[in-house]
């Protein structure tokens, strides 16, 4: 049912107004091939309201969205039957099975329901419960119970938001397991938003960064890692320290990393050079280690937020 030729999801220049706040500053994402893709942000960066106006929930002040290119702001019905999304779990039927509650989401949904219920149920890992109460289920199983039913009409998008959000250990880890999957076995694009770097590192090919309704940075993880390693040293007179490598011609970046600490980038010389040039001054090094830029360094430096709830 894809339109041949038009990127799978399509946002320009998108922009949300509430009151007086600015949610959405300009947002762009082209999307055209099956995949996962990330967009991750800290809190109140926009994930939430840029999913909502994909899903012709929320109006734009002003911007497009298309999806398999028909515009969601237009032709709203249209577009919504190339989309599934997840925003929270949704409200079972607690005394119904897994089973019955997608019949009844079918059901209500107008739509045909074009997958067999069973054979989704299998694919979220629920083909074992699908037959028992909703109740009993685990909060990891409820949340793969809406993943089935954002699949039920085979969109060729499906939007997640946040899915791991409130799980313990194991349900994140069944949910995150499962994604990758979706995409690549239904030929499906998946957009999930999430707040942590290493969750989106885990299990999405490219992202892209929002912070305070700005898209900050898009691509691959490792393309938006500074790649060359580094070499950080805790020293005392960490002034004096960088004074002194700047100086050498084996080194070409020195700055500074949190208290007490420098880093050494670019070194055309090894560890014990760069130890003999400081201790030759007076300088004690107290430690020295070979590092990359972490993940979450990569998303602090690139939002000024931590990577922390
Ligand atoms: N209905 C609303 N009325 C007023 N302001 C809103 C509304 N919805 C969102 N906002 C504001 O828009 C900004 C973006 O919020 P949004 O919920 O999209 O962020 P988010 O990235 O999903 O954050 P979180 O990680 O907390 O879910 C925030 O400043 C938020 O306070
Ligand atoms: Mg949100």
């Amino acid at each position: 049912m894809m339109n041949t030729g038009q990127p799978i999801l399509s946002i320009e220049k998108l922009h949300k107004d509430f009151r007086d706040t600015k949610a959405l500053k300009g947002i762009d994402v082209s999307l055209d091939k099956a995949g996962v893709y990330g967009f991750l942000g800290p809190n109140g960066a926009g994930k939430t309201t840029t999913f909502k106006i994909v899903s012709g929930l929320l109006a734009p002040t002003s911007g497009s969205v298309r999806i398999c290119g028909v515009d969601v702001v237009h032709d709203t019905r249209d577009a919504m039957r190339h989309l599934g999304v997840l925003f929270d779990s949704p409200a079972y039927y607690p005394y119904l099975s897994g089973e019955e509650n997608l019949e009844v989401f079918a059901r209500w949904s107008g739509r045909k329901g074009k997958r067999k219920i069973s054979d989704l149920l299998s694919m979220v890992g629920l083909g074992k419960s699908m037959k028992r109460k909703v109740e009993g289920y685990s909060w990891g199983m409820k949340r793969r119970l809406g993943i089935a039913a954002a699949l039920l009409d085979d969109p060729d998008l499906l939007l997640l938001d946040e899915p791991t959000n409130g799980l313990d250990p194991s349900g994140i880890a069944e949910v995150r397991e499962l994604i990758p999957g979706l995409a690549y076995e239904n030929g499906c694009t998946v957009m999930l938003s999430s707040h942590r770097m290493e969750e989106v590192d885990q299990i999405c090919e490219s992202i892209t960064i929002i912070h305070d309704g700005k898209i900050v940075a898009s691509g691959s993880v490792e393309g938006l890692s500074r790649a060359e390693p580094f070499v950080e040293i805790m020293c005392d007179d960490t002034d004096a320290a960088k004074e002194l490598l700047r100086r050498s011609s084996d080194v070409d970046v020195v700055e500074d990393a949190g208290p007490g600490r420098i880093r050494i980038y670019s070194a055309r010389i090894g560890a014990s050079a760069i130890n003999r040039i400081l201790l030759g001054n007076g300088i004690e090094v107290r430690q020295f280690a070979e590092k990359r830029e972490s993940l979450e360094e990569i998303f602090f430096r690139l939002t000024g937020e931590s990577d922390n709830d």
